[in-house]
């Protein structure tokens, strides 16, 4: 079989008939074999007319849990019950148009992956209020920010994508929430990605699933998935010794302007010199953690190297303060897109330079068509 649709469903009785029809229509005449595949976790009458569907057009199937609920396990169950070379998965609330399948279909012999997108030119999200939106921004930029692999990609947290069985064929999934996909680009196997723009349609049947514990489901499972990578688990320790750095900073400066008298500016860079050192012993300890100890002259070069790195992290930081502050913007803003620049900065110059660790990743090709153009 060519392909296999998987499509998660939780109470979209009214949106089951449409979507399965616009499907059917989109593929019809196309001369590719293929399933529709509803996995089912409803507690409405869904259920009915899937039977019912199932009943009239035979390339619809469907499986009904009525133990379990999850989006991202629901993809999962679908994958293992598909026969498809290729597999597309796509809500069933009409917001990904059924459309796009042929399509997907015809780039897949482009790509391992393929992504249709709201964030690159000609696609858009218009169905989200400004708060969703808002929402949504923050998952993706938090996700990118920690995953390496998920940084060249500008839709990372779609629903809607297609691929080759074989991307996925020996990853060993472990689902929580909803963004699977995140998880297929981290544990996959591939290496050719592309990316069309869509737009994203507003729901007008029935509502969102989503809630605050899906929120708080996403952030464990972009740290579980940044584990996956040693590099991005090292950027996330660098950025937590990096945090505790700042009480540390702050005590210090507290108890030598207190207990020592001292004048405030000496205080202060006293105050980050102890930081940095104790930043330094814990980013070698734990963050680049090693067999071997290297020699001590070795030790007393990293020592350099790194606050070398961290005084041009502050001169980067500073920048963007004076730059914002000199255009008219607030200079807090400034420090802080300037701190955030910063810290990928030092961590990308330490694992390098001081620690030097090699890049561990293999790269991606990416490749991105824009509305119009003729594949
Ligand atoms: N089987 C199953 N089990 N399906 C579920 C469950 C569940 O527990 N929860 C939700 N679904 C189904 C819905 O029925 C729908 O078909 C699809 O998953 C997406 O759910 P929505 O509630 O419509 O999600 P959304 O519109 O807020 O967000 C979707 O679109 C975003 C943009 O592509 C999701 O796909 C997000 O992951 C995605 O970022
Ligand atoms: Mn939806």
């Amino acid at each position: 079989m060519d392909l296999s649709i998987v499509i998660p469903t939780f109470n979209e009785r009214g949106n089951v008939r449409p979507i399965a029809e616009r499907i059917i229509q989109a593929l019809a005449g196309a001369g590719y074999s293929y399933e529709i595949l509803f996995v089912d976790d409803s507690r409405d009458d869904t259920p009915t007319v899937l039977a019912q569907l199932a009943a009239q057009y035979p390339c619809v199937k469907f499986l009904h849990r009525s133990e379990e609920r999850g989006l991202a396990s629901a993809v999962v169950k679908g994958f293992s019950l598909s026969a498809g070379n290729y597999i597309i998965v796509m809500d069933a609330d009409l917001q990904h148009p059924p459309e796009l399948v042929p399509i997907i279909l015809k780039r897949l012999a482009l790509a391992d992956v393929v992504i249709p997108s709201r964030f690159i030119s000609g696609g858009s999200d218009g169905g989200l209020n400004i708060f969703r939106k808002l929402v949504s921004w923050t998952a993706r930029m938090l996700g990118r920010l920690a995953i390496r692999r998920l940084r060249a990609i500008s839709d990372c947290t779609s629903g809607f994508f297609g691929l080759h069985r074989s991307v996925i064929a020996t990853a060993n999934l472990d689902p929580i929430g909803w963004k699977i996909l995140m998880e297929i680009l981290v544990k996959g196997d591939y290496h050719a990605i592309h990316e069309l723009p869509y737009a994203f349609i507003a729901r007008d049947n029935g509502e969102s699933k989503m809630t605050w514990k899906d929120q708080y489901d996403y952030l464990r499972h972009i740290v579980r998935l940044a584990r996956h990578n040693p590099e991005d688990a090292r950027f996330i320790t660098f950025c937590l010794v990096g945090a505790v750095g700042v009480p540390v900073n702050l005590l210090g400066l507290t108890i030598l302007l207190n207990l020592f008298g001292l004048d405030v500016a000496l205080a202060s860079v006293v105050a980050s010199v102890m930081a940095m050192i104790h930043n330094f012993l814990w980013n070698d300890i734990v963050t680049w953690r090693i067999q071997k100890r290297p020699p001590l002259w070795r030790r007393g070069l990293q020592f350099l190297q790194f606050a070398l790195v961290s005084a041009l992290s502050i001169a980067i930081t500073a920048a963007f303060a004076h730059t914002f502050f000199v255009t008219g913007w607030n200079p807090i803003a400034g420090q802080l897109v300037g701190i955030i620049l910063a810290t990928w900065w030092s961590f990308v110059a330490n694992d390098r330079w001081t620690w030097g660790r090699p890049e561990s990743q293999p790269a991606l090709v990416v490749t991105r068509e824009y509305a119009g153009d003729s594949l």
